[in-house]
């Protein structure tokens, strides 16, 4: 069925994955206003997302922080729903700096909650992490699996789900979903957006990508000998275009749910680290110069979603694949060797 536009006010839309929700919105014609400060992004980001829709969208530079700041936003825009995106993502960086990741990504939705009941919005999807699991009970993991976050940055998003749950209940009206996305991977086909990060991240592909460019030595591979296949860790990479798909998918299951409701994002297919390494060295016919250290802690050693319910209630499907992920990877890459730097 057709979407309907609404007014969508889209929070952290300049990031990597808000640049992919952000073009799949547009070519269903909705109506968008994106905010970002460009903490962990860079404004070139959007002009790439006009560059590959032709579609026009509204943006303003605006840290979710500023409460004066986002009032005028909510009066002006008067958004339908938000897409709440921003926030601070690095598992590592939340051990040292556990206050700035609380204020920014919890006190962050509460400011987000408290302009949407001021200005009679109703509707919200939160973008959360498959992390809030820990070490999950049972794989492949389902929504109804036992949350036990292990890190800073796992507990501020489940602290979030429990205040946009908490927020959904007040009265019938008020709609939340929370998606639990797994490890998004790969870019747009074009190659035109991709993965940029101003801090140094741990994300398995982009740490790949600078060791091909020999902006570092090894790969670091954490974890040698856990109870898995080949003894490295395993996780759940979906195509990050499969991911912002969903999102349109979101606008339709808005109309027909209760309250709030939790899915899982991921691909359903768990691939080990050693095996992307393997598929890479293949591909490119280069090897890739690994370094074996010692298991995380704060990590899993197993991480696959279960996503029969995404499936069902959501309609939706995952697409791509671990090739498509890697040949549009090394699109984006041959294109913007640098990123948009
Ligand atoms: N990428 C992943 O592996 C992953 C996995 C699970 C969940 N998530 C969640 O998805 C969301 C998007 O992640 P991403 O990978 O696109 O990260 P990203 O860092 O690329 O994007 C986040 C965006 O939010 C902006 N931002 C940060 N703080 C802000 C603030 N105070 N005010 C306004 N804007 C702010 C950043 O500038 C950036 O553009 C995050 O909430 C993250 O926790 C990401």
């Amino acid at each position: 069925m057709k979407n309907r536009t609404s007014k969508i006010l889209i929070t952290g839309g300049a990031g990597y994955i808000g640049t992919h929700v952000l073009v799949e919105l547009l070519l269903a014609n909705q109506q968008i206003l994106v905010i970002d400060n460009f903490e962990n992004s860079y404004s070139k980001a959007l002009e790439q997302v006009f560059k590959i829709t032709k579609k026009n969208f509204d943006f303003l530079n605006i840290d979710i922080k500023n409460v004066m700041k986002l009032d005028k936003v909510f009066k002006d825009f008067k958004p339908d729903i938000v897409f709440h995106l921003a926030g601070k993502k690095n598992v590592l960086e939340s051990k040292n700096h556990p206050i700035k990741y609380y204020h920014t990504n919890v006190i962050g939705v509460t400011n987000i909650l408290s302009k949407m009941d001021e200005y009679d919005c109703k509707k919200l999807l939160l973008s959360s992490s498959a992390s809030v699991y820990g070490n999950p009970d049972k794989i492949p993991i389902s929504e109804k699996c036992l949350v036990t976050p292990l890190s800073v940055y796992a507990k501020s998003k489940f602290f979030m789900e429990e205040i946009v749950k908490d927020w959904s209940h007040l009265n019938d009206n008020r709609k939340v979903i929370i998606l639990r996305y797994f490890n998004p991977a790969g870019n747009h086909y074009s190659g035109e957006i991709g993965e940029v990060s101003r801090h140094d991240q741990s994300n398995l592909f982009p740490s790949i990508l600078k060791v091909l460019d020999k902006k570092k030595k090894y790969f670091n591979i954490y974890g040698n000998d856990l109870d898995t296949k080949d003894g490295s860790s395993i996780r759940d990479y979906i195509h990050v275009s499969d991911l912002a798909k969903v999102h349109v998918s979101c606008l339709e299951y808005f109309n027909e749910m209760q309250k709030c409701d939790v899915f899982n994002i991921g691909s359903g297919i768990g691939t080990s680290v050693k095996e992307i390494i393997e598929k890479i060295e293949h591909i490119l016919k280069k090897q890739i110069p690994i370094k074996i250290c010692d298991f995380r802690d704060g990590e899993m050693p197993v991480s696959i979603a279960s996503i029969k319910k995404a499936n069902k209630l959501l309609k939706w499907d995952p697409k791509e694949n671990l090739d498509s992920i890697i040949k549009d990877l090394i699109e984006w890459k041959s294109k913007y060797p640098n990123g948009y730097v």
